[in-house]
């Protein structure tokens, strides 16, 4: 079974967990970077002017540097990001309608600020035509037992 590991991390959380799940899975590794890297400025929800929050609340794709090779040869894809507005951000939206999904399995894993994973699935499942088999929330530095365990929920 080849397996990707495409992850966003604006903080650094997200991408340390990400690397371990990477391993934990021996799967391939891709960063989702946005062509104009958010600053602090940019992640600072507390503004209501700030550009993540125009781009929640104008429903706005956010552009992404380069492309997965090959991605027709994966056959599981694990999605991981930081839950922004109690979901997945809109990178990963942007990310997941630039893909043909057909026919593959689909896990997602976050870190938060305390929110659960659940209304993440929800908001992607429309947007692509393959199976989220499972989501999970971990904690950045979460070991890999726990990671593995999640792994093998969906195979
Ligand atoms: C724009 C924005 C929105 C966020 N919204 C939420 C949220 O709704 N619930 C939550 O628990 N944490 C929220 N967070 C906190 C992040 O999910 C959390 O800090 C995460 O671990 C950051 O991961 P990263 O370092 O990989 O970017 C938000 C952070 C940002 C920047």
């Amino acid at each position: 079974m080849k397996i990707l590991t495409a992850y966003f991390s604006a903080g650094g959380y997200t991408r340390s967990l990400a690397k371990r799940v990477a391993e934990a899975a021996g799967a391939d590794l891709f960063e989702i970077k946005p062509v104009e890297p958010y600053s602090e400025a940019d992640i600072r929800w507390t503004n209501p002017l700030a550009r993540c929050n125009k781009e929640k609340l104008g429903k706005k794709e956010v552009p992404i540097e380069g492309r997965v090779e090959n991605f027709d040869d994966y056959d599981l894809i694990l999605i991981g990001f930081p839950i922004w507005y109690f979901t997945a951000p809109n990178i990963i939206e942007s990310f997941v309608k630039s893909y043909d999904f057909t026919g593959k399995k689909v896990g997602l894993f976050a870190t938060s600020g305390g929110s659960d994973i659940t209304k993440a699935p929800g908001t992607l499942q429309p947007l692509m035509k393959g199976e989220i088999a499972g989501a999970k929330l971990f904690s950045a530095d979460a070991n890999r037992p726990e990671i593995c365990a999640w792994l093998d929920t969906l195979k």
